[in-house]
């Protein structure tokens, strides 16, 4: 018998799980909201532990001490950019775990429940092997991408569509008959053998670059997952837990898709990035103008107001300490500098704020795109270091571009327009950016961090 207290523990612990989602919300509230989620689980682990039917603590306590070892050196070690691979993998176990719970429920109910039948218990079994599975290992490919193991590329082949529908349907159709007659091991097999096929083949076509996407989806089914084992073990704090997990992934998937302008669909189906369309417009004869970093500090100098724009190639850099003492160096110089944040810069949800907060810039330097947009015709230089995409004004203006419709930063409409990049190479989506030939535009050419080393000496100077 469950000891009276546990239901309220899992209220409480669920009420501080949302709490700490919200102070996730902004960078500012987020280690707070941190602390609240991490007691809340604190609480929801002691209350589970409470419970009777725990039997042997020994290997509990053993697990506990395991994980803790392997989780504190994993997150000491992890550098910041490869974030999405750490989640990938966490996803997949948390994946893993659910079809585990699951798959031990079957077998307790095949040896000691003869008479188990259809029923909730049973859908839920199921559901836990057949999400579990297929997040286990679709995580592990999205790993392997990320860390390199695996061809980054979309694989893809003729007809691969319609076969993985037929592995979707026959999974299902498993699903159906496993929890028809909960007795039968071939079929409980069976499923978790096409489940695990599943993930791996529905992440391979899938390119690496699209990859954040795709662990914010596998996020989601495993608090799914996690949902479905809370109502076979009929513990309503893993319950409540899962759905939050779930809910909160789907809702990140969503807004990924809406910053890329890209449907869910597009995403998972499209191989975007095995080939690249042709740069419109690469065969006109145009050309850029290239500045030194000595001609730009003049311009900085004179600046009243200043943003800058981080992109990817300023986490490929790691150029945000220097960017940091940019902005201190024109502060210094009465410049009134603030930071643009587009909700996809970057390769994961946050990457910028991320990388900016490591560089300790302040927070409420970090502006939003909606919120910093109509301040770029008053801006005097918008600085885009790394960034492409994110600031192509052929999302605004060409309806023929793939990224047609996709919300932009507007510094065009700044008065001067420096972009620090290495080559005339495009950006994830593969596409030429009109920005670069503009008449306020300026190129330096370089890597983001030795470019602005020189610009702040450069600055100094002048
Ligand atoms: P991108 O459009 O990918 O452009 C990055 C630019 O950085 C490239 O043009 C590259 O040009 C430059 N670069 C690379 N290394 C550099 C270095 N060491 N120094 C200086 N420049 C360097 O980046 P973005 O504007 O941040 O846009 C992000 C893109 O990723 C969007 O298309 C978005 O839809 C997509 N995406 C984002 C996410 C999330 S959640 N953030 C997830 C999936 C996809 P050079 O090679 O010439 O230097």
């Amino acid at each position: 018998m469950n000891a009276a207290w546990v239901p309220f523990a899992y209220l409480v612990a669920a009420v501080l799980f949302i709490l700490g989602i919200k102070g996730l919300g902004s960078a500012r509230t987020a280690p707070r909201g941190n602390a609240m989620a991490a007691l809340g689980m604190l609480i929801a682990i002691v209350a589970t532990l409470a419970m009777q039917q725990v039997v042997r603590f020994e290997l509990i306590a053993a697990g506990i001490v395991l994980g803790a070892v392997i989780g504190g050196f994993l997150a000491q070690r992890i550098e910041m950019t490869s974030m999405p691979e750490m989640v990938a993998l966490l996803n997949g176990f948390g994946g893993a775990a659910s079809a585990l719970v699951g798959g031990s429920e079957f077998l307790y109910r095949h040896n000691h429940v003869p008479d188990a039948s259809l029923g909730m218990v049973s859908v839920a079994i199921v559901l836990s092997l057949l999400i579990g599975a297929l997040t286990f290992t679709g995580s592990l490919i999205a790993f392997g991408k990320l860390q390199g193991l695996l061809r980054s590329q979309p694989v893809t082949y003729p007809g691969q569509q319609v076969a993985n529908a037929l592995i979707l349907l026959s999974a299902l159709a498993l699903g159906a008959a496993v929890a028809a007659s909960p007795h039968s091991m071939p079929l409980m097999l069976g499923l978790v053998g096409v489940a695990l096929t599943l993930g791996v083949l529905a992440v391979l076509p899938i390119g690496g670059g699209d990859m954040p996407v795709v662990i914010s989806l596998l996020n989601s089914y495993s608090g799914l997952a996690a949902c479905a084992t809370g109502f076979v073990l009929g513990n309503g704090g893993l319950v409540i837990s899962g759905s939050l997990v779930g809910a909160s992934g789907l809702i990140l998937t969503k807004q990924m898709c809406e910053g890329m302008n890209r449907s869910l669909t597009n995403v998972l189906f499209s191989a975007f990035g095995k080939h690249q369309p042709a740069a419109a417009g690469a065969t006109e004869e145009r050309t850029v103008r290239a500045f030194s970093v000595e001609d730009a500090a003049i311009i900085f100098g004179n600046a009243k107001r200043c943003v800058m724009v981080p992109g990817y190639g300023l986490a490929v850099a790691q150029a945000q300490h220097a960017a940091q003492e940019l902005a201190e160096t024109l502060e210094e110089r009465g410049v009134n500098v603030s930071y643009a944040i587009h909700p996809v810069a970057g390769r994961m949800p946050g990457h910028m704020n991320v990388l900016l907060a490591e560089a300790s810039v302040p927070y409420e330097q970090l502006v939003e795109m909606e919120d910093i947009n109509p301040d770029f015709p008053e801006t005097d230089v918008a600085l885009v270091i790394g960034a492409n995409d994110v600031v192509n004004p052929a999302a605004r203006k060409d309806e023929t571009s793939p990224i047609y419709g996709m919300p932009i930063l507007d510094v065009d409409y700044a008065k001067n327009v420096f972009v620090i990049k290495r080559s005339m190479n495009p950006g994830f989506a593969g596409i030429e950016n009109p920005l670069f030939y503009n008449d306020n535009t300026m190129m330096l050419f370089g890597d983001a961090k030795t470019v602005l080393v020189d610009l702040v000496s450069a600055t100094k100077e002048t």
